[in-house]
C-alpha cells in the first residue's frame, strides 16, 4: 500500500434523467443537470483497465448493430479485472412470447403531441397495440428513445465470453412495464 486512496471510476451509462452521485452520467441528451454528452461510448476517453464499474439499465437495445459490435469491447477494455458491469434490457423471449399471446385489437396507443402516449391499449400486457410494442422499438418520444437491438440470456452470455469477461450472472424482474435481463458480468 503507498497509502494513496483510491477514488473509483464508475460509469452510469444512458443514464436518462437519473443522476447518481459519484458517478460519471453519460447520456447522448442531457435530460438532467450534469449529465456528460460529450462520451463517444464507441471510443471511452479512459485507459485500459482503469474503471471499476458500469452501469447500463435500458440502454443496450438502444445501440445500432454497428454500436453494439464496437461498445462491448470497449466497456471490458476499460474496465479493470474484476470490475463489474450490471445492465438491464427487455428480456426479447419474454416480449416475443407476450406479443404472440396477445389480443390483436388494434387501438391507436400514440397520440402526436401528447407526453403520455399510452393510450388506446395503454399499459395492457395481453393486448399487442400498446406498451409491448415500445419493448420492441422504443417508447419514441424523443431523441434516443428508439430500440434498435435485443437481448436474450443466451445472446449476453455469448457476448460476455466474445468481450472477455470472466463471469456473468443473469437474473429475470418485471421493470418498466415487462419483463428485463439484468446482467452483473465481471471482468
Ligand atoms: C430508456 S432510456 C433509460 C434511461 C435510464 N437508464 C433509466 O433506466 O431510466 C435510454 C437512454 O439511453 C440513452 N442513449 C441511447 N443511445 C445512447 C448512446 N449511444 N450514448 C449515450 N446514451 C444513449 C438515451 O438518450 C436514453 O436516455
Amino acid at each position: 500500500m503507498d497509502g494513496t486512496t483510491h477514488t473509483p471510476l464508475r460509469l452510469h451509462i444512458g443514464c436518462g434523467p437519473n443522476i447518481l452521485p459519484g458517478w460519471v452520467n453519460i447520456d447522448s441528451v442531457a435530460r438532467a443537470p450534469g449529465v456528460r454528452t460529450d462520451i463517444d461510448l464507441t471510443a471511452l476517453p479512459w485507459p485500459d483497465a482503469s474503471v471499476d464499474a458500469a452501469l447500463a439499465e435500458h440502454v443496450f437495445e438502444h445501440f445500432s448493430f454497428a454500436e453494439e459490435a464496437r461498445i462491448w469491447p470497449e466497456i471490458a477494455r476499460v474496465l479493470r479485472p474484476g470490475g463489474v458491469l450490471t445492465l438491464e434490457v427487455p428480456d426479447f423471449e419474454w416480449v416475443c412470447a407476450q406479443f404472440l399471446a396477445s389480443q390483436d385489437d388494434f387501438r391507436a396507443f400514440y397520440q402526436v403531441g401528447h407526453a403520455d402516449h399510452y393510450a388506446g391499449c395503454g399499459r395492457a400486457l395481453d393486448q399487442r397495440w400498446g406498451i409491448l410494442q415500445t419493448m420492441f422499438f422504443g417508447n419514441q418520444n424523443g431523441a434516443g428513445q428508439f430500440h434498435r437491438s435485443a437481448y436474450t440470456e443466451a445472446k449476453l452470455r455469448a457476448l460476455a465470453r466474445m468481450t472477455g469477461f470472466a463471469a456473468i450472472e443473469v437474473t429475470r424482474l418485471f421493470n418498466k412495464g415487462g419483463q428485463a435481463l439484468r446482467a452483473v458480468l465481471t471482468r
